[in-house]
C-alpha cells in the first residue's frame, strides 16, 4: 500500500477546518481515512479513564445501534490490547480473541469470517484519550501500510477527538453556568444575603450549632414551625460551607406535580415522555458541587422518596429516559414543619430515608420561646419597611413593643413582619405628612390578623403540675408526653380541633376530653 498523499492531507486539514459541527468533522475525518486505507468498518471510540470505558462517537461501515453501545475494556481483549499499545496493533487473521463488533458490520449477518483488524490507540499529551479501529473481510490487508501513513492518521483522529471532547466539556460547564444563572435568578435577592436576627439563648445556641456543622458535608435536616426561619438556616449553613462559591438550588417538594418530580430532580432527556421536547437537566446536576436544599420534604410522595434515597446512598443520578448514570456531588439540607418521626410511625414516610436525611437535625426555635428577639427583630423590619414605604424614620411606642411580646405569634417570624409591615401603614395613614411615624398601640388595635387567627394554647398551671423529677411516675410521665404532643399539634394545626383529631388519628369528641383533662384551652384572639 502506498503512503498517504500530500494533497490528501492538505484537502483533509481544509475540509477539518471548515467542518461546522463534530459529526461532519468527524464524517470527513473517517471518509479520508477509508480513501487511505481500504476498509469495510472504522470507529472512532473515546475512552473515559474512571469507568474504562470505550464509546464510539463515529463510525462508518458498522450498524447504527452501535453508537449507543459501551464497550468495557476488561470484556474485551483485543480492545484492552490497543488501549495499552503506543502504536498501531494489527491482530492476525487467524487471531482466536473474540470481535467486540462480532454481528454488527453492516454488509456482514452472523459470526464475522476471517478478517483483518487492526486498532490504534489515540493520545494526547501521551494520555489515552480514545482508540480507532479498522475492520476489513479482505485477510491480511493491513500488514503492509506504510508507518507514516499510520503515524499521520492516528495524529489526525486524536487532535480532532481531543478537539471535540474539549468542545463538550466546555459546552458542558458553559450550560450548567447557565442553568445555574437562570435558577439563582429564580431566588428572592433578600434570601441570599439576609442576615439572621436574633440574639436569645435560643438563636444563640442554633447559631452555634449552624456554625459547628456548616463546614462539613452532613445531610441536615431543619425541623420547625411555620415562619421561623428554616430557609434562612439552610441558607447560612450552605454559605458558611466550603461549596459557598457554588449555588444552593431551592425545590419546594410540596410545589412539585407527582408526575413530575422525578424530571424536576433529576433531569428527563428529549422523548422521555410526552411533552419532553428536549433535554433538561434536574436540580441535582444544577446543584453539583453545591447544596441542595429539599423544602418541605415531608410532603415529597413514597414513590419519589425512594428514588431520592438511592441518591444519597450513592451519589448517582438517572435522568428519566436515559441509562447513563451520572455522578453529582451535593450536600442535600432539608427542611419540614411536619414531626417526621410520627409520618414515619404512620407510614407516610420511608424510615431509611428519614434516617439518611437526619445525620444532624437542627430545630429552630418558634418565636414565643425566644421572647428577647422580638424587639430586634421589629426593629428589622421597621427598618426594612421604611425604606420600602420611603419615610424618614419609625419609631416604636414601649406600649407597642410590649403588646407583640405578649402575642403567641403562631406564623411566628413570618407573621411579625407581615404584622409591622401593616401597623407601619396605618402609622403613616394615621399621621400624613409627617417624616417621624411612631407605631402605637392604635395601629396595632386597627390591625386584623386575616390570614392565620391568632391562637393562644393555655396551659391550665394547676392542673398541669408539671412534676418535678423526683415525683415523676408512669402515668405523668405519659400525660406530659400526651399534653405535648397534642399542644404541638394544636399549634401546627391553628387551634383547629377537628384538623387535630385527624392529625393524631382520634375522635374529635375524644380529643377534647382528653385535652379538657390534662389542662389545654385553645383561645383564639381576633385582632380587629
Ligand atoms: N432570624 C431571622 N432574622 C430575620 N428575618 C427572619 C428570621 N427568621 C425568619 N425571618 C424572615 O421571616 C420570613 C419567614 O422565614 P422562612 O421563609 O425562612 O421561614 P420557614 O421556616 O421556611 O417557613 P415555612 O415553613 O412557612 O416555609 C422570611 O421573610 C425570613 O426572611
Ligand atoms: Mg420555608
Amino acid at each position: 500500500m502506498k503512503e498517504i498523499s500530500t494533497s490528501a492531507l492538505i484537502e483533509l486539514s481544509l475540509d477539518l477546518a471548515q467542518s461546522l459541527t463534530n459529526k461532519d468533522r468527524f464524517d470527513r475525518l473517517l471518509t479520508t481515512i477509508r480513501k487511505a486505507i481500504s476498509c469495510d468498518s472504522v470507529a472512532i471510540l473515546s475512552f473515559d479513564e474512571n469507568s474504562q470505558l470505550l464509546s464510539p462517537i463515529a463510525l462508518q461501515g458498522l450498524s447504527r445501534d452501535t453508537l449507543g453501545r459501551r464497550f468495557h475494556v476488561e470484556d474485551h481483549p483485543r480492545l484492552k490490547l490497543i488501549c495499552a499499545a503506543d502504536k498501531a496493533v494489527r491482530f492476525a487473521s487467524d487471531c482466536e480473541l473474540p470481535d467486540p463488533y462480532d454481528g454488527l458490520l453492516i454488509d456482514r449477518e452472523g459470526d464475522l469470517p476471517v478478517h483483518a483488524c487492526m486498532g490504534l490507540p489515540l493520545l494526547f499529551d501521551d494520555k489515552l484519550i480514545g482508540v480507532l479501529t479498522l475492520d476489513s473481510f479482505t485477510p491480511n490487508v493491513f500488514n503492509d501500510i506504510p508507518p507514516r501513513t499510520l503515524a499521520v492518521i492516528s495524529a489526525m483522529a486524536a487532535a480532532n477527538l481531543n478537539a471535540a471532547l474539549t468542545i463538550e466539556l466546555l459546552e458542558n460547564r458553559a450550560m450548567h453556568s447557565e442553568q445555574v444563572v437562570a435558577e439563582l435568578s429564580l431566588q428572592p435577592a433578600q434570601v441570599q444575603m439576609q442576615q439572621m436576627i436574633g440574639k436569645s439563648s435560643a438563636m444563640t445556641k442554633l447559631k452555634q450549632e449552624i456554625a459547628l456543622v456548616a463546614p462539613s458535608d452532613f445531610t441536615i435536616l431543619i425541623y420547625g414551625e411555620t415562619g421561623v426561619g428554616k430557609e434562612l438556616v439552610a441558607n447560612d449553613l450552605h454559605i458558611q460551607s466550603r461549596r459557598q462559591k457554588a449555588t444552593i438550588v431551592h425545590v419546594n417538594c410540596a410545589a412539585l406535580p407527582e408526575s413530575l418530580i422525578e424530571s424536576e430532580l433529576f433531569g428527563h432527556v428529549k422523548g422521555a415522555f410526552t411533552g419532553a421536547d428536549k433535554n433538561r437537566a434536574g436540580k441535582f446536576s444544577i446543584a453539583d458541587g453545591g447544596t441542595l436544599f429539599l423544602d418541605e420534604i415531608g410532603e415529597l410522595p413514597l414513590v419519589a422518596q425512594s428514588k431520592l434515597l438511592r441518591v444519597l446512598q450513592n451519589n448517582e443520578i438517572q435522568a428519566v429516559g436515559q441509562d447513563k448514570i451520572t455522578k453529582v456531588d451535593v450536600r442535600v439540607i432539608a427542611a419540614t414543619n411536619r414531626d417526621l418521626a410520627l409520618e414515619v410511625a404512620e407510614g407516610r414516610f420511608r424510615a431509611d430515608l428519614y434516617h439518611r436525611l437526619s445525620v444532624y437535625p437542627i430545630t429552630v426555635p418558634p418565636l414565643r420561646d425566644r421572647l428577647d428577639d422580638i424587639t430586634l427583630l421589629a426593629g428589622f423590619f421597621v427598618e426594612k419597611i421604611k425604606r420600602q414605604l420611603g419615610i424618614r424614620q419609625i419609631s416604636m411606642s414601649d406600649a407597642f413593643i410590649s403588646h407583640l411580646t405578649e402575642y403567641n405569634w403562631p406564623g411566628n417570624v413570618r407573621e411579625l413582619e407581615h404584622f409591622i409591615n401593616r401597623a407601619a401603614l396605618k402609622s403613616m395613614a394615621r399621621q400624613p405628612n409627617h417624616a417621624l411615624v411612631k407605631l402605637s398601640i392604635t395601629d396595632c388595635e386597627s390591625l386584623k390578623i386575616t390570614k392565620s387567627t391568632a391562637v393562644k394554647l393555655m396551659m391550665d398551671e394547676d392542673d398541669t403540675k408539671q412534676q418535678n423529677s423526683e415525683q415523676l411516675n408512669f402515668k405523668t410521665v405519659t400525660e406530659n408526653f400526651q399534653r405535648q404532643l397534642i399542644s404541638r399539634i394544636l399549634h401546627q394545626e391553628q387551634g383547629k380541633w377537628s384538623a387535630a383529631a385527624k392529625r393524631l388519628q382520634m375522635d374529635r369528641a375524644n380529643l377534647n376530653r382528653l385535652a379538657k383533662r390534662l389542662g389545654i384551652k385553645v383561645t383564639k384572639i381576633i385582632v380587629e
